[in-house]
């Protein structure tokens, strides 16, 4: 546990409250206290069934907290599940749907998703078709859930390989981002959130980039704050575009590549790269994709690739790799017709969707990629 946050300065960070669509996302210390409120118009309910969706994790660090400070939920069913991305896919789901059946769960059933971005897309999937639909519930306990995957209402499993290809969206009632859960990660689960972080600054806010290279990845309340920032950031993409026709396409910058890196690592099962590692080299091939087809500067390019390599360790894969690679991108939700398609940066803080890059410039992406970390390693 690296990230230990003292009540005390958490206390300097205000609770907020964001609405988004028919969700409330609360932020902050506060939040677990809005998730009591909000809950204790079921207390005299006793028909109502809570279930609580956990990882190894989640069940050992994050819920005794849970259930001590939300009375009510001393009531759930608890429903553990196997971490990592390789479980997200249907048969996992079937498991629940057939434990919920045997649990008598009904329309008025509420789910709660404790856990990180696994849990919060399958479990929000498993209650959503559930009897056509039942109430759920995100508790996010990692970074990367906390200002990605559970806002938003994207929720889905993979099929085989390809990332998120069954799913639907739907937003949850509540969201409940409490900054203390992230004492339960290790290092590299918080810099993996910390690439969506990057993200939101790359693709829509200069001042918040020229923040986030200043921060110290200790400091809680800056990275509170950050949080904070990053939902709102995402929230107001959302809100415009909840379907993702248009505007929303400006959070898969780093996803094309990052997502074909990912889907390629779990096939290889040699080595398991998280989520944000993969969107974090996917940022790097991205930007040069953008600094030679639009207007990206050099100088934005190597801001970008310096401060990412100084985070994330390299990736590393040969170049025969590379066609599976630019087979899994084929298998984007976002390509129309053969070409594959790409959010790319016109500046720092400013992006562009629906553009579209050639297999040439995608492998040169990668050349460039490796060069980086070489030329940073001398
Ligand atoms: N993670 C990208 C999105 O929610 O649209």
């Amino acid at each position: 546990m690296v990230y230990l946050y003292d009540d005390q300065l958490i206390m300097l960070f205000n609770n907020k409250t964001i609405h988004l669509e028919d969700s409330l996302i609360h932020i902050g210390t506060g939040a677990i206290k809005e998730l009591n409120n909000y809950l204790k118009h079921y207390k005299n309910n006793k028909k109502v069934k809570f279930f609580i969706l956990v990882d190894e994790n989640s069940i050992k660090y994050c819920l005794p907290l849970l259930v001590n400070q939300v009375k009510i939920l001393n009531r759930a069913e608890i429903i553990e599940v196997e971490s990592g991305e390789n479980n997200k896919n249907i048969h996992v789901c079937i498991e629940l749907w057939q434990t919920l059946s045997k649990y008598e769960a009904n329309r008025k059933s509420v789910f709660i998703n404790l856990g990180g971005g696994v849990i919060c897309d399958m479990g929000g999937f498993v209650a959503s078709v559930f009897k056509r639909g039942i109430e759920f519930i995100h508790i996010p306990t990692t970074l990367l859930a906390q200002v990605d995957a559970s806002i938003g209402g994207k929720l889905g499993v993979n099929l085989d390989l390809i990332k998120n290809e069954i799913g639907l969206f739907k937003n949850p009632s509540q969201v409940i981002v409490y900054p203390w859960f992230l004492k339960t990660l290790g290092k590299r689960e918080f810099l993996s959130g910390f690439a969506e972080i990057i993200k939101h600054a790359l693709i829509a806010d200069t001042t918040y980039w020229k923040k986030i290279l200043k921060t110290k990845l200790s400091d809680e309340t800056e990275i509170l704050k950050l949080i904070h920032h990053s939902i709102e950031i995402k929230q107001a993409i959302v809100q415009k575009d909840s379907k993702e026709q248009n505007q929303r396409k400006l959070l898969n910058f780093g996803h094309t590549i990052g997502h074909a890196l990912e889907s390629y690592f779990l096939e290889k099962k040699e080595i398991t790269l998280l989520h944000g590692e993969a969107i974090a080299a996917g940022m790097i091939c991205e930007s040069y994709i953008s600094y030679k087809k639009n207007k990206l500067s050099r100088a934005d390019l190597q801001e970008i690739t310096l401060f990412i390599n100084s985070l994330y360790k390299p990736i590393t894969f040969k170049k025969e790799e590379e066609i599976r690679l630019v087979e899994l991108m084929r298998h984007d939700k976002k390509n129309e017709g053969n070409d594959i398609n790409f959010t790319l940066l016109l500046k720092i803080g400013k992006a562009e969707f629906n553009k579209t890059g050639s297999v040439e410039l995608i492998r040169d992406s990668f050349k460039y990629y490796h060069e980086q970390y070489k030329l940073q390693k001398v």
